[in-house]
């Protein structure tokens, strides 16, 4: 039977898998970190954090009313800002970076993780579509991936099998790795789909700065994106459009397959608010201006955007688990990190 619009189709053995996904990516932790600070599994290098806010316009077209922007508003935010390997390197290696959306006092419940404080979450990739299409491939190659830390060569020769089996995961993966010069000039996706009422979107944020940054030689200072964004914003804000892209088509853009890039000739994505992030003092990177403190969900989210697909379900428990796991290694209150953090951007320099 050929998949419905909108429609989700959990497989059997989800809830088990996820339980061993779970034990894989803390087994991977433990290896990773065994002194030190706990950082993240992935997202590890923050580059930085800052306050920004998302304007919701008053003149929206109607069926574009739905949860978050049902009503005109300025919500306050923070965006972390991050490369996405599990391992912190200099800022010029080919990686995907990510902008991490935090928001406070949108009304209404929250699908998970309501803190009373009206915040949500929204994260999002500068790739367009997930790596594997199966939660038992990933979690082959999350397996691939830990063994690296534990026997190197031994597990340097299973992932490269593992890409030798899996052909079009190792095409996406090379795809996404890549060099950076400057992150207001990227942009940035959901990956994977959300409700938007009764519909089905992917969001994705698209910079209106032009892309005129050049990735700067090996010489560069090793987090010269914190630079940048400092240069930038010391003296204007910046703009994003977030967009939603609806799902029309359930086979080309389907909900349970988040490794199929969703085309823009399908239905083309549509700007429902505006990301400001005004000119401001960035912090340097460091222990306590990276956003620590600070951990998301795409599960806290209003009932009108509940997250879909596998990818989705999967990240539910995983992201919480994962972030009291570091909280506790990190001696912080874990129940609070869990739950969220409201870490405001440092403005030391
Ligand atoms: C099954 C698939 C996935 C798993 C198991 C997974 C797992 C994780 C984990 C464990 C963290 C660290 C959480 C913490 O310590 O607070 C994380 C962070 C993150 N993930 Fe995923 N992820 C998945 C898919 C995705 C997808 C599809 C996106 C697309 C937008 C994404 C975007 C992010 C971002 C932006 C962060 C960094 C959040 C921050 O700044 O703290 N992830 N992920």
């Amino acid at each position: 039977m050929p998949p419905e619009l909108h429609k989700e189709y959990p497989r059997d053995d989800e809830g088990r898998e996820t339980a061993r996904l779970l034990d894989v990516t803390l087994r991977t932790l433990e290896a990773r970190y065994l002194c030190g600070p706990q950082l993240r599994d992935t997202h590890a290098k923050g580059l930085a954090v800052v306050s920004a806010e998302l304007i919701v316009p008053a003149n929206l077209p109607e069926h574009l009313r739905v949860g978050l922007f049902a009503q005109p508003a300025t919500y306050a935010g923070v965006i972390r800002f991050s490369n996405t390997d599990p391992t912190p390197h200099h800022d010029r290696v080919a990686d995907m970076r990510a902008m991490s959306i935090k928001l406070t006092g949108v009304p209404g419940p929250r699908v998970w993780g309501d803190d009373g404080q009206g915040t949500l979450d929204l994260l999002l990739m500068s790739a367009k579509s997930f790596m594997t299409p199966t939660l038992a491939e990933f979690i082959d190659l999350q397996d691939c991936l830990r063994r690296t830390t534990t026997e190197p060569v031994l597990g340097a020769v299973r992932l490269v099998a593992f890409f030798l089996r899996h052909p079009s995961t190792a095409r996406r993966v090379m795809r996404s790795q890549i060099p950076c010069a400057n992150l207001l000039e990227l942009p940035y996706f959901s990956e994977t789909p959300y409700r938007f009422g009764d519909r089905t979107v992917q969001f994705r944020a698209i910079p209106r700065k032009a892309p005129t940054s050049r990735v700067p030689g090996p010489d560069a200072p090793p987090n010269y994106l914190n630079g940048r964004l400092r240069d930038d914003l010391a003296t204007q804000d910046a703009w994003f459009d977030l967009q939603v892209h609806f799902q029309t088509d359930p086979v080309r853009m389907p909900i349970e397959d988040s490794s199929v890039e969703w085309s823009d000739a399908l239905s083309f994505p549509q700007t429902v608010a505006t990301l400001r992030i005004p000119a401001q003092p960035v912090a340097r990177p460091g222990p306590h201006t990276i956003g620590e403190d600070l951990s998301f969900n795409p599960w806290r989210t209003l009932p009108d955007h509940r997250p879909l697909g596998w990818v989705n379900r999967v990240r539910q428990s995983i992201y919480a688990d994962i972030a009291r796991f570091r909280a506790s290694r990190r001696g912080t209150d874990s129940a609070a990190q869990a739950m969220g953090g409201h870490g405001r951007p440092g403005t030391e320099r």
